[in-house]
């Protein structure tokens, strides 16, 4: 019997896994880990969505299987809501789908479009659905390094010169998870007409569209004329509203995508419980000033963050948007590589965070913390890490004093 399954090969072990059993353990044995590993919002959903929820949940009526491309209303919804973000129209018939979380529709978008042996190109470090999507429906990627700038279209036009058969389709994510970059409508502008000009789609994920701080409000794609011709993008209620669990997302723009998406969809799913997508609906129509809390509450963290660790020994760049700060193996550990620096944190400061090597090959020179603890417990963090930090340097001056009275 074969044991040996073709797409479950073209899956490495999950890099997360060693981090996560190693906390695991810590835990077991009475350590409090500061965990700062995963993108999961802490916090609860505003109470009026839940109320939405509840008095859908109470009609029968709404029991029974729902729309796979979801109901008209929440369509219209997310067709207003980029009409009033970011001046884009959308046709909620043709041009907008629900999905179960914008993760499912990557993936099945990906299997829709993808044949055996095609190349799609895949920022690096990325959210790992980005490539895995499409190497799961058979596809092959290649990486292009994140960076939202000239480099960044120049390693495209490499790429694209480079690869036989010419690119399918190009995944694009600003704000970035995990290097938290943001793009602006010029980058955008680039993208778009070079997409054009090769024949290529763009999925663009937009997951944090609302999470921004001291910058501009990340715009989309979609705003370059001529976008709808190549392109899809993807929004999230997860982050915007602490909606993780509810699985709730979408797909708009491109018509011949959306379409092949739809049809994909109404193969495998009913759509999400009718009382979720009601209660979407009324998150999107409803007052935004918990979007605007939520946006608050991770600023604080983030400069409880970067602030406390300043000076530290470890310089952070302060992210301008996302729910996570991409962080520079400091120097003096850069040689152990993220996954080994990350164990060491656990161990040394009970910190979890993320290593960079999970998110690419490009990845490795960074972890990510998650924005993902309260102040009080990221400032305990930092006391922590500081402590380290602090030892560590004593040791590292220690064993280098000892060299120098030794003569070598
Ligand atoms: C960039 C990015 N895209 C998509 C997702 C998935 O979001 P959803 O909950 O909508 O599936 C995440 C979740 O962390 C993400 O970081």
């Amino acid at each position: 019997m074969d044991h040996d399954f073709h797409r479950i090969k073209r899956l490495p072990p999950y890099v997360f896994a060693e981090v996560n059993a190693m906390k695991a353990r810590a835990r077991a044995a009475g350590d409090d880990i500061i965990d700062f590993g995963m993108g999961n919002p802490d916090q609860p959903t505003p109470a009026h969505i839940v109320e939405k929820l509840v008095e859908a949940a109470r009609n029968p009526r709404a029991h029974r299987y729902s729309m796979s491309r979801g109901i008209p209303g929440l369509r219209k919804a997310l067709s207003g809501y980029y009409q009033r973000r970011f001046n884009v129209d959308l046709d909620p018939e043709s041009e907008v789908i629900v999905t179960l979380g914008s993760k499912e529709g990557l993936a099945n978008l990906a299997n829709a479009i993808t044949s055996p042996g095609d190349i799609v190109l895949v920022p690096n470090p990325s959210y790992p659905i980005h490539p895995y999507g499409f190497i799961i429906a058979g596809g092959s990627c290649r990486y292009v390094p994140v960076t939202p700038d000239k480099d960044f279209l120049a390693a495209l036009d490499r790429a694209v010169r480079h690869s036989v058969p010419k690119p399918l389709a190009l995944v694009l994510n600003y704000p970035s998870n995990p290097t938290a970059l943001i793009a602006d409508l010029d980058f955008y502008g680039e993208v778009v007409d070079f997409c054009r000009h090769h024949g290529i789609w763009i999925l663009s994920d937009l997951a944090y569209a609302e999470i921004y701080f001291d910058t501009a409000p990340p715009p989309s794609i979609l705003q370059i004329p001529g976008a709808k011709d190549i392109a899809v993008e993807f929004t999230s209620m997860s982050k915007t509203y602490n909606m993780p669990g509810w699985r709730m997302g979408f797909a708009a723009g491109n018509k011949t995508l959306i379409g092949a998406l739809t049809r994909i969809k109404s193969y495998l799913d009913y759509g999400a419980f009718t009382p979720i997508q009601v209660a979407a609906a009324a998150a999107l129509n409803g007052p935004q000033d918990c979007v605007e809390e939520i946006r608050k509450m991770y600023q604080d963290r983030r400069d409880a963050l970067i602030e406390g660790l300043a000076g530290s020994g470890w310089d952070i760049p302060s992210p301008p948007a996302t729910m996570f700060a991409w962080a520079p193996i400091p120097p003096a550990f850069a040689h152990l590589g993220s996954l080994e620096f990350s164990k060491l944190l656990m161990r040394e400061a009970k910190v979890a965070v993320a290593p960079g090597i999970g998110f690419g090959e490009y990845g490795d020179g960074h972890v990510r913390i998650g924005l993902v603890e309260n102040k009080h417990r990221t400032r305990q963090a930092v006391r922590n890490i500081k402590t380290f930090l602090g030892s560590y340097n004593r040791v590292l001056e220690d064993s280098e004093k000892a060299r120098a009275e030794a003569g070598q």
